[in-house]
This record gives C-alpha cells, sequence and structure tokens, in this order.
C-alpha cells in the first residue's frame, strides 16, 4: 500500500505539470482525489491491514491527500491570476482614443426669434406672461370686444375644442388674464402657440404669436409708436423703414398695422425687391377690454400689440414655406 500511495503522488503530480487549463485542472482532482478517485480506491485496503500497520499507512495517505490537494490548489492560483491577466488584456481601454462626438442640437430657429424678441422687450421693462392654448370663448373673443356676430368666431377660422372652448386663435387673450391678476401699471409680452383653420404656404394651423400689453397713467399713442419703433430698429436695424397702416382690430381704438419695407435679393434673377410687409397689428386697447378687467378706463390707458412669430422668422431668414419650420428636416433646421 506505501507503494501505491508513492506512485500515486508522483503520477498524480507529474499529471499536474501538464495541466494549462481551469477545466482539466478539475478532471485531474476529480481522477486522484475526488470520491470514487484513486485515493478513496486505495484507502479501501486499509481494512486489510493489521493494527498496527494501519496507524502508518492512515497517515501516509493523509500527507499524500494534503500534498496534492496544496499543489492542486497552487496550480490553480497559477491559471486564475493567467486568466484575469487574460480578461484585463482583452477589455483594455486606449484612453488616449479622442472620444465620440455626441451630435448636437440648438435652438429651433423660431426660438430663437422669439427669445430675442422677448430679450429687447424685457430690457424695456416688459415681463413675460402665459395663458392656456385652449381657451374659453370668453377670454378668446368675448373680453376682446369680439362679438358673437364677428367673422372671427366664424367655424371656419376657428379650431371649436368643446362647448365654450377653442384652441385660441391668438395671443391676444393673455391680456386679459394678466389684467385680471394685477393692476396697472402693466407692461408683459406673451409668446405662445396659437390656432387657426388654414393652410398654405404661409399658413399653419398651429403657428406662434407674441402679445404685447402696457397699461398706466398717461399712455399714449406716441408710446405705442416709440416703443414699436426701438423693437422694429433694434430687431431689423437701423435703416430699415417702416410706416403705420390704419387699420380695424375690435379690442383696440384705434388700431394700426404696422408694414416694414423689406428688400431681398430675388432667388432667381438676382435682382434686389424691395416691398412692404405687414409684420403686426397693434392699437390703443379699447375701453371695452378694461371695462372686463374692472380697470377704471378714465384713469389708465393703454396699448396692445401682436405679431407673428412665424412670419418674423421667415422674413429674417428668407424662408418661403412656413412648413418647413414644423418638418424636422435637419438639413433645414441646421441651418440656423
Ligand atoms: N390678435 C391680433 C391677431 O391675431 C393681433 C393684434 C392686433 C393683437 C392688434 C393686438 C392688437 O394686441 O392690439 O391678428
Amino acid at each position: 500500500m506505501k507503494q501505491q500511495l508513492e506512485s500515486l503522488r508522483t503520477a498524480a503530480l507529474d499529471a499536474l505539470q501538464g495541466v494549462d487549463g481551469l477545466q482539466d485542472l478539475e478532471a485531474l482532482r476529480v481522477k486522484f482525489l475526488g470520491r470514487k478517485g484513486e485515493l478513496t480506491e486505495i484507502l479501501r485496503g486499509l481494512a486489510t491491514l493489521s493494527a498496527e500497520e494501519r496507524p502508518a499507512m492512515g497517515q501516509l495517505a493523509n500527507e499524500v491527500k494534503e500534498a496534492l490537494s496544496d499543489a492542486i490548489d497552487g496550480k490553480k492560483a497559477v491559471l486564475d491570476a493567467a486568466a484575469s491577466a487574460e480578461r484585463a488584456r482583452a477589455e483594455a481601454v486606449d484612453m488616449s482614443l479622442p472620444g465620440r462626438r455626441v451630435p448636437e442640437g440648438h435652438l429651433h430657429v423660431i426660438t430663437q426669434v422669439t427669445e430675442e424678441i422677448v430679450g429687447i422687450f424685457k430690457q424695456l421693462g416688459f415681463q413675460v406672461a402665459t395663458g392656456p392654448d385652449i381657451e374659453t370663448e370668453y377670454y378668446n373673443f368675448d373680453v376682446l370686444n369680439t362679438p358673437a356676430d364677428h367673422p372671427a368666431r366664424d367655424s371656419h377660422d376657428t379650431f371649436f375644442v368643446k362647448p365654450g372652448h377653442v384652441l385660441r386663435t391668438h395671443t391676444s387673450p393673455v391680456q386679459m388674464r394678466v389684467m385680471e391678476q394685477v393692476q396697472p401699471p402693466v407692461a408683459v409680452v406673451a409668446p405662445g402657440r396659437v390656432y387657426r383653420v388654414d393652410y398654405d404656404a404661409t399658413h399653419s394651423p398651429m403657428f406662434f404669436q407674441i402679445e404685447g400689453l402696457l397699461v398706466d397713467e398717461g399712455v399714449t399713442f406716441a408710446d405705442l409708436k416709440g416703443t414699436l419703433m426701438h423693437f422694429i430698429h433694434r430687431f431689423f436695424g437701423p435703416d430699415i423703414q417702416v410706416r403705420f397702416r390704419p387699420h380695424f382690430f375690435p379690442f383696440t381704438e384705434p388700431s394700426a398695422e404696422v408694414d416694414i419695407l423689406w428688400t431681398a435679393k430675388d432667388r432667381h434673377t438676382g435682382e434686389t425687391k424691395s416691398r412692404w410687409l405687414e409684420i403686426l397689428g397693434c392699437g390703443m386697447v379699447h375701453p371695452e377690454v378694461f371695462r372686463h378687467a374692472n380697470y377704471d378706463y378714465e384713469k389708465y390707458s393703454g396699448f396692445a400689440f401682436g405679431m407673428g412669430l412665424d412670419r418674423i422668422a421667415m422674413v429674417r431668414h428668407g424662408i418661403n414655406n412656413i412648413h418647413l419650420m414644423y418638418e424636422n428636416d435637419l438639413r433645414f433646421l441646421n441651418q440656423f
């Protein structure tokens, strides 16, 4: 038995030399030290030994077992270290490689124009106000002195949502929402989406407007004109020609439309042409509007204006189709 044990040790240690994988190592352990392995097999012979021989053989068997276990554990440590070194090599990151660029977006052209215009009015002391897109007929029409038989209330222009509610057709209802909350002096601009049943190259069912309202004691048409001239010169440049043209709006009296003389190069002929372009509506707040706001119209006066932001963006950038701005085509959007 002693010989058997010694040759088992030699055979196992020899075999261990040739092992170079963790699976082979485990197979070797099972072969020699497993419950049904060769060592167990030899130990069966212990029963046939005399009581004097047995302890010495038992001890030797333990030594062999421990020696082999240690050798196998040692080998396992070597193989584990090699495997993790290999993994580290395979997963290595080259820190010196340049990073991948994340495509970067930017503000939409209408947002850019809106922010620029709001910025100009903010510098004059105007604050920004907002109102809901789904508006009551009361705010969208009634309080703005637009009687029920006014053409603007025709279902032809207006999206009706449910009885008494419309998608606001202009930002003017924000005027009343502000006046209900605060007493004069008031100076606000209100940019936002508006909706009309309309569709062609220059009209979209959803578009953007910005509203302005200023109320205080002693406000005159000269204040309106001065304020708007300041804005137009800041936005379109000091040389732009401007004209105020009498107009009618139910919620202002007197009212005007403002045109600028816009000069652009014809894309086909290269010829420079100028034409008057309407850019906004404005006027002195109608006493009837103040009456709805519970403002004392003997004491206060004010002016209001509204302009189409899409139109302004189109003029500024020479865009000839409003729908380009809503198609999200990056070839278009990236130009701004
Ligand atoms: N709400 C008008 C529109 O949508 C624009 C407008 C005109 C607004 C005159 C005003 C104003 O505040 O005073 O066509």
